[in-house]
């Protein structure tokens, strides 16, 4: 996790450098730090956030290149020490990173034996190695370059010299970095958004590149000291876009957003004939694969589940759901053509790429569906789908999820037409009928924080009980609860309660139950019967047309299977308010950080 940026330019970089690393907060928020030159190395950090930085920087020192970091802690504890920037011994280099380095006790037993390091970090080594091989080499950039080439493991690095104001060294291997282009300027960031307040032209940075970033050049090295040439792109994203307007939270406008996000799903995915838009390779792989292997985490985990629902009701073929932090231990027999779906918001995450390298070694085909198409998932695999939700910058994922789970209804159609099979469903027009609903539920939130202010005030846990894809959603409603309102919640089915969880309910104990599926409307009413008689104080959100008298909360007819899109926005709200209700950090839950490239 964590973020990097760096500027080289005519301005003061105090500010961007800030601003950038605002932008990149959703990456970790352990600790932050800025290093700036001029006429010598001025570095600010501190143990917490940004705004933490910002009181901590001195107005007075002005400079136009600097780099910056935020950092989710690894290696040592959150604590200024283990903060970023770190430095040499002599003072002369100063580094950022994001990564992990795995050969870091090799590199510091075999080059740095007599070096006294000041941190718990694995960063320090690379920027004592760079000290040590300068020394032998007389050659930053030589120096540097084979620093990178002894390290093993995931980094995005910038590095200043103090006796050389005008180079940052940069380099790259498996953790996000691009550099943004501009007129008399130049700088790197994790994450587009951390430059968008000064460009819009992006360079892509390949696995053990390096680069030389100076104000009017830009010079990309391969590992052996080629030069590279690369055209730019161009950031689709506006700086509005990542900006939460009138919105007191970012998880609240990305729970609004939702509706225009199904809508524009319908949109992208739709051609002028009102056939499903779908690259022709993706529907062939779909169609000639023999079984489907969904690799996620968290949230996107949630999705999966559901998108097998999906793919097994609607194109038949068998789909099997995968936690991507387990697969490599517990690989299945694979079946002779699999297909690999790696479903992943940020397109990052260490776990489930890890598996997409293992299973391209093994020759398999993958299709990455994602929020951000540039990613290293999407990169990597040979197809993918976009899930066009707009960046989102709430640790808890909300519009992400409900726009994977469109995104795979949608795959599923169009492989259940592309085979032949009979289906009476239309995607689009179902899917219309999901953003209005969505839309109707997004208007309850007075009725939704009254709930969550009844039913959760003051509960150290709730359980979320449904059977079915209800089930699912429950997982979905109770990871959103834990990690935002840190109430420990879980979700269970329907039917297991009497295995065992049901010694957990006590006097008083929440337990939201869903019933959006009629064939399970009556049993899964039954467990609430039985949980209440042991105490609970039971919340039921039910479908129209399914709903009983008492029932909390009922949420608009839309079609069965699509049914967790919306019943799990009243599961997004009550989380919400109930973590509001505890002064909890919405969009910054302890411990958490959005985008997981750590495996
Ligand atoms: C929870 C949440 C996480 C992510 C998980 C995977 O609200 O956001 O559980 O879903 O870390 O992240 P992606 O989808 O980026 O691979």
């Amino acid at each position: 996790m964590c973020g990097i940026v760096g500027y080289i330019g005519l301005e003061d970089t105090k500010e961007i450098l800030l601003n950038g690393l605002e932008k990149l907060e959703y990456r970790g928020y352990d600790s932050a730090g800025i290093a700036t030159l001029n006429g010598g190395v001025k570095v600010s950090k501190v143990k917490g956030r940004i705004a933490t930085l910002r009181e901590a920087v001195d107005e007075n020192v002005h400079s136009t290149l600097g780099i910056g970091h935020t950092r989710w802690a690894t290696h040592g504890a959150p604590s200024e020490e283990n903060a970023h920037p770190h430095q040499s011994v002599s003072g002369r280099f100063t580094i950022v990173h994001n990564g992990v380095i795995e050969n870091y006790l090799d590199v510091k037993n075999e080059y740095l034996a007599n070096v006294e390091m000041k941190s718990e970090t694995d960063t320090e080594i690379i920027v004592q190695l760079i000290e040590v091989l300068n020394e032998e080499l007389q050659d930053v950039a030589a120096a540097f370059r084979k620093a990178v080439n002894l390290l093993t493991g995931s980094y995005a690095i910038a590095l200043i010299d103090a006796e050389d104001e005008d180079t940052i060294y940069v380099a790259k291997n498996k953790s996000p970095l691009l550099v943004g282009l501009g007129e008399d300027f130049n700088a790197v960031a994790s994450d587009s958004m951390a430059a968008l307040h000064v460009t819009d032209q992006f360079l892509e940075l390949m696995d053990k590149e390096t680069v030389l970033l100076r104000r009017d050049e830009v010079i990309i090295q391969s590992p052996d000291g080629e030069r590279v040439t690369r055209e730019p792109f161009t950031a689709e994203l506006d700086s509005t876009d990542i900006e939460k307007g009138t919105y007191p939270h970012f998880m609240l406008k990305e729970i609004d957003e939702q509706p225009f996000v199904i809508r524009k799903i319908i949109q992208e995915y739709q051609n002028e004939n009102d056939e499903i838009k779908l690259d022709p390779e993706i529907r062939e792989a779909m169609k000639n694969c023999d079984r489907i292997y969904i690799i996620a985490a968290g949230t996107s985990y949630h999705a999966g589940l559901l998108g097998k629902q999906f793919i097994e009701k609607m194109a038949n073929i068998p789909v099997e759901v995968h936690v991507a932090s387990e697969f490599s231990y517990n690989m299945p027999l694979l079946s002779e053509k699999p297909l690999f779906v790696y479903i992943s918001q940020s397109g990052e995450t260490a776990d489930s790429r890890s598996v997409l390298v293992q299973t391209k070694e093994l020759g398999h085909p993958a299709l990455t569906i994602t929020n951000v198409p540039g990613s290293t998932l999407s990169r990597e695999a040979d197809y993918t789908m976009h899930l066009h939700a707009g960046p989102e910058i709430a640790v808890a994922s909300t519009k992400a999820y409900t726009a994977q789970m469109a995104v795979l209804a949608i795959l599923a159609v169009d492989t259940a037409r592309a085979k032949g099979l009979e289906l009476d469903f239309d995607p689009m027009q179902e899917l219309g009928i999901v953003a209005n609903a969505m839309e109707a539920l997004t208007d309850q939130k007075e009725d939704l924080e009254q709930l969550a202010s009844d039913y959760l005030p003051t509960t150290r846990n709730c359980f979320f009980i449904g059977r079915g894809i209800d089930y699912y959603v429950g997982l979905e409603g109770s990871l959103k609860l834990k990690e935002i309102s840190y109430i420990q919640a879980e979700g269970f089915a329907g039917g297991e309660l009497k295995h065992g969880t049901i010694a957990l309910i006590e006097e008083g104990t929440p337990v939201i139950a869903l019933a959006t599926q009629e064939n399970v409307n009556y049993s899964i009413r039954g467990n609430v019967q039985e949980v209440e008689a042991r105490g609970a104080n039971s919340m039921i959100i039910s479908m129209k047309g399914l709903n009983k008298e008492g029932d909390a909360f009922v949420i608009p007819h839309v079609h069965d299977l699509l049914t967790p899109l919306v019943s799990v926005i009243p599961l997004q709200l009550v989380s919400y308010y109930a973590a509001l209700h505890r002064d909890c950090d919405v969009d910054k839950p302890r411990n958490l950080a959005k985008s997981v490239t750590v495996e």
